[in-house]
């Protein structure tokens, strides 16, 4: 098995030394293949705001550097972590640079093979729930299984750093046991309406959104992958539904 840890540091620190307690509980069960990719390392040039991925597609990015090398990395492991330090209740610019730069995702999600774990580590737990929850966006159509926030304060007594410990071990394992029984997607109602949504605005948008148009146009659903009936009655009425809201002006 592949993990990619992709670290949002700005240091090689707390969320470092976190990821390699849990690549070392891993160690003792299996032969997963650690990767770390350090976004203060590589080659992620600042979001301009041109709207230009969402509207028109990734691949017209003014910027040239190393996303596309990222997502080769994502797509080809079989579990990513995310981790990042907790910076006043969110994640630190690096790492929200690089949800800018996948913003384009939330329209047109890829990830569907992966499975994830979201770290954040923190000074206090104050505003861990924020950043992970603005981590957890990216990972894009793909399962969550494990979500970890933590706290790093050196003033920690011993029996909290005990059980910290203990709760690395329980979701080093849980990511274990789920990437050792890895299962196909399953369009969850979320998904359903997800992909209702953004198919209904992309339709009446054609001219204003033709990335998601074309990503949408044939799709019944993000991958291909047979509907239920009633996956498929839902897909039918969460579009109608939003297409109505659209044309009224509400959405
Ligand atoms: C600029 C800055 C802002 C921070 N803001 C918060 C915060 O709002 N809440 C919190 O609990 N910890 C906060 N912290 C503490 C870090 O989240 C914590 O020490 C983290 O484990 C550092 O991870 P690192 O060693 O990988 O950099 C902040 C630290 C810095 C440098």
């Amino acid at each position: 098995m592949k993990i990619l840890a992709i670290i949002g540091s700005l240091r090689k620190k707390n969320t470092y030394e976190t990821v390699k307690k849990i690549e070392e509980y891993h160690k003792k069960y299996s032969d997963f293949q650690y990767e770390y990719l350090f976004l203060k390392d590589i080659k992620l040039d600042l979001c301009k705001g041109c709207h230009v991925c969402i509207l028109h597609g990734e691949e017209k990015c003014p910027l040239k550097d190393d996303r596309d090398l990222i997502i080769n990395k994502i797509e080809s492991s079989d579990g990513v972590i995310f981790a990042s330090p907790n910076y006043v209740m969110n994640v630190p610019w690096i790492m929200k640079n690089y949800i800018d730069r996948f913003a384009y995702t939330m329209h047109r999600p890829k990830y569907f093979n992966q499975y994830f774990m979201i770290l954040i580590t923190s000074g206090s737990y104050m505003g861990t729930k924020q950043a992970s929850k603005a981590l957890s966006l990216m990972a894009s159509g793909g399962n969550i299984v494990s979500k970890l926030n933590l706290f790093n304060s050196p003033g920690m007594n011993e029996k909290k750093a005990m059980k910290q410990e203990k709760l690395i071990k329980r979701e080093a394992e849980l990511f274990y046991k789920k990437l050792s029984n890895k299962v196909k997607h399953k369009p969850s109602f979320g998904f359903l309406a997800w992909f209702s949504a953004f198919k209904a605005a992309s339709n009446e948008n054609k001219t204003y959104l033709p990335a998601d148009y074309s990503f949408f146009k044939d799709k019944n659903y993000f991958i291909n992958i047979k509907l239920t009936l009633l996956q498929k009655l839902i897909v039918s009425f969460f579009t109608n539904f939003f297409t109505i809201l659209i044309k009224k002006g509400f959405i």
